[in-house]
């Protein structure tokens, strides 16, 4: 004789309504940022060819339409990357009075005054010669990214998307320290109230591929493993937080966020009282979107599930290409 079961798991799913009645996660309109690219010398959106569905935009009417867009569906956080005409050495483009990134900071500022919040990522890798993160030097006849001397070119570039109008810069460039170098340099100038959601855990991935096609950003030499995390590590994380905190960011971040969901758990557990945002990244868009496209995945309970399970691993907040979607298809309930 078999023997039947006294507890049943089973009794509270039974229908959508009692699970919906116990379910512990759900995503907040409020806590997705949407990323944009702007670039400079175009008159319309530019299609990135290994993102589908997304564009480049100049800063224009199409930038502010867009934006307005994303607004109507309850958006109100935006992440900016820039996308400059020119690079040098020095990625003076990215701290220029007229660059692209202030260009398009100042003129959504200008549309939606405080309606909308403003996140300016911070990095040299789009504006360099050669894409890295950092300042090149050479040593004994190599070239090294040089962290010390490239603190003060994030310093600089932070300083200028502040007086641009940014509410929040985000360094991502992984340098050691760029967290307390920037806090000071926007201290020292007045912009104490601007705040930095740090890219403490950024991983060197494979995922960016797509975001580096659409920025032209891929390293014209060598590889961001000297600076980026190694995907082995996971303990390596809380070290890199907490230096974060002491050196003054209010907000974390872990990168990428669908593949490394064991590591926004740790870092939620261990700093609990820092909001905690995960960058769902470009590559992790477009493998969803291939799949979408061939048919071999429903694109909607997919995106649904995966930015659950992201919440679920203990992200606050949840930067995000599919966020318009997302709000959109929230309206009609989740699917679970
Ligand atoms: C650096 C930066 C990158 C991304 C965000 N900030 C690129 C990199 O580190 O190579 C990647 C985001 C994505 O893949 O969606 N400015």
């Amino acid at each position: 004789m078999v023997t039947f079961p006294t507890v049943r798991p089973r009794r509270l799913r039974n229908n959508k309504i009692i699970r919906d009645l116990i379910a512990q996660t759900s995503i907040n309109v409020s806590q997705l940022v949407l990323p944009i690219f702007v670039k400079e010398n175009i008159n319309e959106p530019e299609k990135i060819e290994s993102m589908p569905e997304i564009f480049r935009y100049p800063p224009n009417d199409y930038l502010t339409k867009f934006v307005q867009q994303a607004y109507e569906l309850g958006i109100r956080s935006f992440i900016l990357f820039g996308i400059p005409s020119y690079k040098d050495d020095f990625a003076s483009s990215a701290y220029a009075k007229d660059g692209i990134i202030q260009k398009s900071l100042g003129l959504l500022r200008q549309t939606f005054g405080d309606k909308i919040l403003l996140i300016a990522d911070e990095c040299t890798d789009e504006y360099i010669s050669h894409g890295h993160c950092g300042v090149v030097i050479n040593k004994n006849g190599k070239a090294i990214i040089d962290n010390d001397e490239s603190l003060e070119v994030h310093a600089r570039i932070a300083l200028s998307q502040a007086e641009a109008g940014a509410d929040i810069i985000a360094p991502s460039s992984m340098m050691d320290g760029v967290v307390g170098a920037i806090r000071k340099k926007l201290d020292e100038n007045g912009y104490r109230d601007i705040s930095i959601m740090s890219y403490s855990v950024k991983y060197a991935s494979t995922f960016y591929s797509p975001f580096r096609d659409a920025a032209y950003s891929k390293p014209a030499f060598g590889d961001r493993r000297g600076y980026q995390m190694d995907p082995r590590n996971s303990f390596e994380a809380l070290k890199e937080a907490e230096l974060d905190i002491e050196e003054g960011a209010d907000i974390l971040m872990v990168k990428p966020a669908h593949t490394y969901l064991d590591v926004i758990r740790i870092v939620k557990d261990n700093f609990p009282y820092y909001p905690l945002a995960a960058y769902h990244v470009s590559g992790e868009y477009s493998m969803i979107k291939a799949a979408a496209i061939n048919g071999w995945i429903d694109e909607r309970t997919a995106v649904l599930e995966i930015t659950t399970a992201i919440k679920r691993a203990g992200a606050d907040i949840i930067i995000t290409y599919f966020a318009p979607k997302i709000a959109e298809w929230l309206k009609e309930g989740v699917p679970f």
